[in-house]
């Protein structure tokens, strides 16, 4: 057989082209579809009245003062997307962060509001740490130069219980202290909160990809970094032995992050438990294809909603991002997908 008869054979068996071809064949055979429920918004809470800051990281993303959430979840509800991740930034700061289980603090005072304003329509995220709220910027309480785990652990724990309380759905601790998830279920537990559920940051990396946050949030450590505490970067077994000790700890869902640098993380964790598995782009990766995009370096739109759809790809079933409701206003434009 001529060398040519074999190429012909081969492409009558497989033309890849032929579901390529037009708009709606792709659209019939696409994998991998983003849905604007899938999406979580990030939200920073700060004091004040009438205030709608722009964070200078993260051009588009404002800090709000409790009194604007209302407009906020009405303008995300219109796009389709139900759900928040807050974060607050306290009035004062101190040393054991007590700012993060106050009864009136902020993220307590954020959740009243949106609960007030949106009822159940909304899914309210609270992220749980210490750094916000403390002089220091660590993620829980020090002893000399180090962060005491257990004691931090305690912290957690209260603070977890108070924004429950406030009317939190899901607390996400971010901490990554040792036992933080069992320390939470049994205070939630023991605070008659057995319905709250725990999304836990499992394995988090101590990533470059956070330093737009820490302008956003005010959290940036005043001596030394996170790896302490926060995960090696490059280690993806280590990742696989915290998400499993989360899950036997009683976390119900698991969150990736950051996302993109750790697609192989959120395909391990769906290949290896049941649990929701979630991404969170984080404002690194938000911020960088901001940036490229304003030079003329990307197409935001192209490069936003390609990452997304990465990260459904690798398993995500849900993904924190700062593009939710922009995103979700692309899909619909789009007809539910790309
Ligand atoms: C709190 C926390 C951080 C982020 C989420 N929760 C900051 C950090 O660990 O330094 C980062 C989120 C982002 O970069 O968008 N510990």
């Amino acid at each position: 057989m001529s060398v040519l008869a074999d190429h012909t054979t081969a492409l009558r068996l497989h033309r890849g082209r032929r579901l390529r071809r037009t708009p709606a064949l792709r659209a019939l055979v696409r994998e991998t579809r983003l849905d604007p429920a899938m999406l979580v918004a990030p939200l920073f809470v700060r004091p004040g009245h009438g205030v709608r800051e722009e964070i200078g990281s993260m051009p588009g993303q404002h800090r709000l003062s409790v009194d604007e959430l209302g407009l906020e979840a009405e303008r995300l509800l219109a796009t389709g997307v139900q759900s928040v991740l807050l974060f607050g930034l306290p009035e004062t700061k101190d040393a054991d962060g007590s700012g993060a289980w106050a009864d009136d603090g902020i993220v307590q005072s954020a959740i009243t509001e949106l609960r007030r304003q949106a009822g159940e329509e909304i899914a309210i995220l609270a992220d749980v740490c210490l750094c916000e709220y403390t002089s220091h910027g660590h993620c829980g309480v020090l002893r000399g130069s180090s962060v005491d785990n257990d004691e931090t652990v305690r912290l957690l724990a209260r603070t977890a219980v108070s924004l429950a309380e406030a009317g939190a759905d899901i607390v996400a601790p971010s901490a990554m202290m040792d036992g933080q998830v069992a320390a939470i279920r049994a205070g939630l537990d023991a605070a008659g909160l057995p319905e709250i559920a725990i999304l836990a940051y499992a394995a988090k990396h101590a990533s470059a990809f956070y330093g737009p946050f820490r302008e956003a949030a005010d959290s940036a450590p005043a001596f030394g970094d996170r790896r302490s505490y926060q995960m090696d970067a490059a280690n993806g077994r280590e990742a696989l032995r915290e998400m499993a000790a989360d899950v036997a700890e009683g976390a119900d869902m698991l969150l990736v992050k950051p996302a993109l640098p750790a697609l192989d993380l959120i395909a391990a964790a769906r290949a290896q438990t049941d649990v929701p598995v979630a991404a969170y782009q984080v404002s690194g990766e938000y911020s960088a294809i901001c940036a490229a995009a304003e030079r003329g370096w990307l197409d935001r739109r192209a490069a936003a909603l390609e990452t997304l759809a990465a990260m459904a790809r690798a398993g995500a079933g849900f993904i924190v991002t700062y593009f939710a409701a922009e995103a979700a206003g692309w899909l619909r434009e789009e007809g539910g997908g790309r």
